[in-house]
């Protein structure tokens, strides 16, 4: 039986306590760790945020964000997590802020024994994220003083960066005051169980294996798709678009783990270093051939829905792109001539994340069958209704060769049953425990912002011709169809 790892005792410090991101998600996970004496004795969580709160209120705030996000719990068991909750009142941008924390972590230390470890969480918006990096290590809260015992992580929420260059410009701050080490980027799709299941039934299996690659492989498909519109996001929305709300990150770490050799061990170092082979890879998109490998739409108004322009805070005049499918090549080879189609989009027809691999066709067909046979494939649903199945062709029964499709399929919870834990649950316990392998690096960032910058050039430039519009519940653009090139190739159904 594998032993369950406890991090060592320590303090947890969410920058934007007051956020949506730590009522809906964070605190709910930090809950379930807790419950599942996944967390220290000696564990202690200090929010810092410029709200007016003290160290009650923000007790209460969180005990009103676990009921909704969790629900009823045993009151003595949620008031002694509670009661290892602090609030720090400050801008992440006031030196003064840092000397406050950093009393109330000393005192943390000393009575409470968390022995100077320490993880910072941005849960901030993008822009603030460098101020609490330098102040951090103004303040000499970034642990690298000798005399300082005890360690210390960042973990910097999504979106990192919005092109090449403020990524890399990011990076540069972090790397001023921590060690690439401590810093821990996070996606939370590496978070999920699905995602991290696909490398187990790669490599846990020796059956798949042979038939992952250019010789059994036709294409890879990959696709997020949700049912909903921007909603209350349409601010930060209209400057970042799906390329780079979903793609940059989520759908290239997807690919990664799909297209990726097998690492000689299951560690951060390796997983990560395969999966930046991968994106090396990949053959650039250069500015001139944008259109030819990279569609984009926008949703257009539909039955009770309102469209892209339409939707409140959202300029009438936007050209922010809702929808965008990407063809890539990936020049290696186990997967020179499969092509990569990736796809991503709001208010499709509904709320669907899949990796499809299309298998090729026999070579030579005996039965006299006269319509197209379909192809077989393999399905991981990232979410919802968790699983995998493999569809191929059966004889139907009966006196003639009739072929018709069958499905074997796997589902998580009739498998497995019980509650899958949250992406962030996953992440917050790696992180805490010193382990990066779900987290991004330095050089993956930068390298998946030097393949998509070029693209967002191209749709940026005033030159770049209209957003094709779709509508409320399609599967994106007519545009997208044109992608995939030969006529057998179809997006699979959503
Ligand atoms: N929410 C999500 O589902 C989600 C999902 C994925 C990634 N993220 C990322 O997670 C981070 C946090 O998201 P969120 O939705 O929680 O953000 P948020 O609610 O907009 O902001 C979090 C907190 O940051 C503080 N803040 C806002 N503007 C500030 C400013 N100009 N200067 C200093 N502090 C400021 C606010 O606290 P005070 O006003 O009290 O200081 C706010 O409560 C963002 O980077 C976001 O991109 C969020």
């Amino acid at each position: 039986m594998l032993q369950q790892r406890i991090p060592d005792p320590c303090a947890l410090v969410i920058f934007g306590a007051s956020g949506d991101l730590t009522r809906r998600k964070l605190v709910p996970a930090i809950w379930h760790l807790h419950h599942q004496g996944r967390l220290p004795q000696a564990f202690h969580l200090v929010g810092v945020a410029r709200r007016d709160w003290d160290d009650d209120l923000f007790r209460q705030k969180m005990r009103e964000s676990l009921a909704e996000f969790v629900g009823p719990l045993d009151d003595s068991a949620r008031d002694a997590f509670l009661a290892k909750f602090h609030y720090v009142r400050g801008d992440p941008g006031d030196p003064a802020t840092y000397v406050a924390l950093k009393a109330r972590l000393e005192i943390l230390d000393r009575e409470c024994g968390t022995e100077g470890n320490r993880c910072f969480y941005c849960s901030v918006p993008p822009q603030i994220y460098r101020d609490i990096v330098e102040q951090l290590g103004r303040a000499g809260l970034s642990c690298q003083h000798r005399d300082h015992h005890g360690w210390c992580r960042i973990i910097v929420e999504k979106p990192f960066g919005h092109n090449y260059d403020s990524a890399r410009e990011l990076n540069q701050a972090l790397h001023s005051v921590f060690t690439e080490e401590q810093i821990y980027r996070i996606d939370h799709y590496l978070g999920k169980e699905t995602v991290q299941n696909i490398l187990v039934f790669r490599l846990g299996n020796s059956i798949f294996e042979p038939l992952w690659n250019r010789r059994y492989v036709d294409h890879v498909q990959i696709t997020a798709a949700e049912s909903v519109g921007v909603e209350h996001r349409a601010g930060y929305y209209d400057q970042s678009g799906a390329l780079r709300d979903m793609i940059q990150n989520h759908l290239l770490q997807v690919l990664c783990v799909i297209a990726m050799e097998p690492p000689s061990s299951f560690d951060a170092e390796s997983v990560r270093l395969e999966k930046l082979k991968v994106l090396k890879a990949i053959r650039p998109i250069r500015i001139g051939q944008v259109d030819r490998y990279a569609v984009r739409g926008q949703y257009g108004p539909g039955e009770n829905a309102l469209g892209y322009l339409q939707e409140e805070d959202v300029p009438p005049n936007s050209r922010t792109e809702t929808f965008a499918a990407l063809e890539f090549t990936v020049d290696n080879w186990r997967w020179q001539g499969v092509p990569f189609y990736v796809r991503t989009g709001k208010r499709m027809a509904k709320r669907t994340s899949t990796v499809t691999l299309q298998f090729h066709q026999p070579p030579h067909l005996i039965f006299a069958q006269t319509d197209a046979l379909a192809p077989s494939t393999l399905t991981i649903r990232i979410q919802p209704e968790e699983g995998i199945s493999l569809s191929f062709n059966g004889k139907i029964p009966g006196p003639d060769v009739h072929l018709g499709t069958v499905n074997m399929d796997f589902s998580y919870a009739d498998s497995f049953g019980g509650r899958t834990p949250e992406a962030y649950e996953t992440l917050i316990l790696d992180c805490l425990l010193g382990d990066a392998t779900l987290y991004s690096d330095s050089d993956w960032i930068e390298q998946s912002w030097a393949l998509l910058t070029p693209i967002l050039d191209a749709w940026q430039a005033p030159s770049s011709g209209e957003v094709p519009s779709y509508p409320v519940g399609a599967a994106g653009p007519e545009e997208a169809n044109e992608l995939l090139g030969e006529a057998w190739r179809k997006w699979a159904p959503l």
